[in-house]
Parts: C-alpha cells; sequence; structure tokens
C-alpha cells in the first residue's frame, strides 16, 4: 500500500493541506508533529519539513522509519536562479545538489563522500505526475489565487519549469551570492534549503522522491514586497492546489 507523505516547509502550506485532511490524527516524534490521515482516500502523513538541511533530514528519516511512507513529495518555495525563472512561477526539480558542500581536494566538489555522487534525481514518475499537475494549476492561475492576486503580486502568465534545484543551509539574499551560484552551478534553477537532504535520504532508503517549489524571490538583493503574504495568497494555494491536482489523478491502493 502506498503512503504518502508530505513535507511542507511553510506552516500555512501545512494547515491549508490539514485542512484538506478529514481524519488527522496528530503523533508526536523527534518535538516533530506528525498528521497522519487520509486525503482524496490516499493514506497520507503531512509534516512541517522544518527549515535547513539537518532539520528536513531528520523529519524525513522519521517519515521513512516511523511512519512506513514510500513516496515522498516536498512543497516550498525557493530563490529563482536560472534566467527566465520568475518570481510566481513554479520549478519541479528533477535533480538536487548540495550547493554548500565541498570536500575537495578529498571528493570532487558538491560530490558526496562514499556515494560517488553529487546530484540525488527525483523519481521519474512522480516527477511527471508533479509536473502534469503543476502544469494544469497554473494554466488556470486566476482560478487557484483570484485575479486581484494575480495582479496585486504582478503574476502574468506564470510557468512550470522543469531542472536542477540546489540546497544549502543559507538563505540566499545578495546579487553576489545568486551571481556567484550561477557560475559555479548554470544549471541550477532554483535555491532553497532542504531539497538534496531530503533527496539524499530517500536514495538511501529506496524511496521515490519529488519537489514542487514556488520561486518567491531571485535569489538577490530586491526584497520581496511581502514575503508572508506571498506565502499565504501565492506559494500555499499553489502547493495545495497542485497536490490535490496530483492525488486525484491517482489510483488509490
Ligand atoms: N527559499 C526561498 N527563497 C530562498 C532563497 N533566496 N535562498 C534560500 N532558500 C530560499
Amino acid at each position: 500500500m502506498a503512503v504518502i507523505g508530505i513535507m511542507s516547509a511553510m506552516h500555512e502550506e501545512l494547515a491549508a493541506v490539514l485542512a484538506a485532511m478529514p481524519d488527522e490524527q496528530r503523533v508526536q516524534v523527534a518535538g516533530r508533529d506528525f498528521w497522519v490521515g487520509h486525503w482524496q482516500g490516499h493514506s497520507v502523513v503531512a509534516v512541517l519539513s522544518r527549515i535547513g538541511k539537518v532539520a528536513a533530514a531528520t523529519t524525513a528519516t522519521v517519515l521513512l522509519e516511523r511512519f512506513g511512507v514510500n513516496n515522498l513529495v516536498f512543497t516550498g518555495v525557493a530563490g529563482g536562479l536560472g534566467s527566465g525563472v520568475r518570481v510566481g512561477d513554479v520549478v519541479v526539480a528533477d535533480g538536487f545538489v548540495q550547493h554548500d558542500l565541498d570536500v575537495s581536494p578529498l571528493f570532487p566538489r558538491y560530490e558526496v563522500p562514499l556515494y560517488g555522487l553529487a546530484r540525488f534525481d527525483a523519481h521519474p514518475a512522480l516527477l511527471a505526475q508533479l509536473r502534469a499537475a503543476s502544469g494544469q494549476v497554473l494554466a488556470d492561475a486566476a482560478l487557484h489565487l483570484g485575479a486581484g492576486t494575480l495582479a496585486e503580486f504582478q503574476l502574468s502568465a506564470p510557468r512550470v519549469h522543469q531542472g536542477l534545484v540546489i540546497s544549502g543551509d543559507r538563505f540566499v539574499s545578495t546579487s553576489a551570492e545568486s551571481h556567484a551560484l550561477r557560475q559555479a552551478l548554470p544549471e541550477a534553477l532554483a535555491v532553497e534549503m532542504e531539497g538534496a537532504a531530503v533527496a539524499q535520504v530517500c536514495h538511501d532508503y529506496g524511496v521515490p522522491f519529488a519537489a514542487v517549489r514556488t520561486i518567491s524571490d531571485r535569489a538577490d538583493d530586491t526584497a520581496h514586497t511581502d514575503f508572508r503574504r506571498f506565502i499565504r495568497e501565492v506559494a500555499s494555494r499553489y502547493s495545495l492546489a497542485i497536490l490535490s491536482q496530483w492525488l486525484s489523478q491517482r489510483a488509490p491502493d
């Protein structure tokens, strides 16, 4: 039986998921609240990821070890790095790299020691499903956000991108740093703080993993008008709609 883990980066996203689950029960492990129940007939465990690679890796490990999660999906926000990746777009990750991992000269830059890998791939089927669901939601963004919100955040024709997402224990908020990341990892579309760590845990356990990130900023000096409001009015609504669309198209088992 599939047990789907949903890791949300933000409280607002988790609250929206919990509102959609009719029967969730709280189980506390490792100081975290895990919400066990159903959504659209699927067995689901929803949890706040917490911020940063170690915290998210702990959360993921508990999901797999204690709750028998065998499909894991992450939703949250990210800073856009790729050209054409704009605030309000969605990036579906097809691979993950830790941009702050450097054990050179003992191992090549970014390589995770003893894995022989720098990049962990998203699960192809899960990725394709989430990409399709994201495309369906963004094709009618006004339906999910409302025309007023689209106008307020100047989101015209938001797009879905697929590509590399990079993770590190830093909130990237200067043009100098995002420029350096673009130089070092030119194929990266977005930067966040958890995905590559969770991907590594899922690799260890052989559990399918994929992630969807709404772009909340350009990882530079341009402060977003109202970050919390963007999370509430845009990112959380996208996450809910994308997950709901994805689950509605998945056969329950
Ligand atoms: N999450 C959202 N925006 C981010 C940024 N600029 N850097 C790291 N994580 C993020």
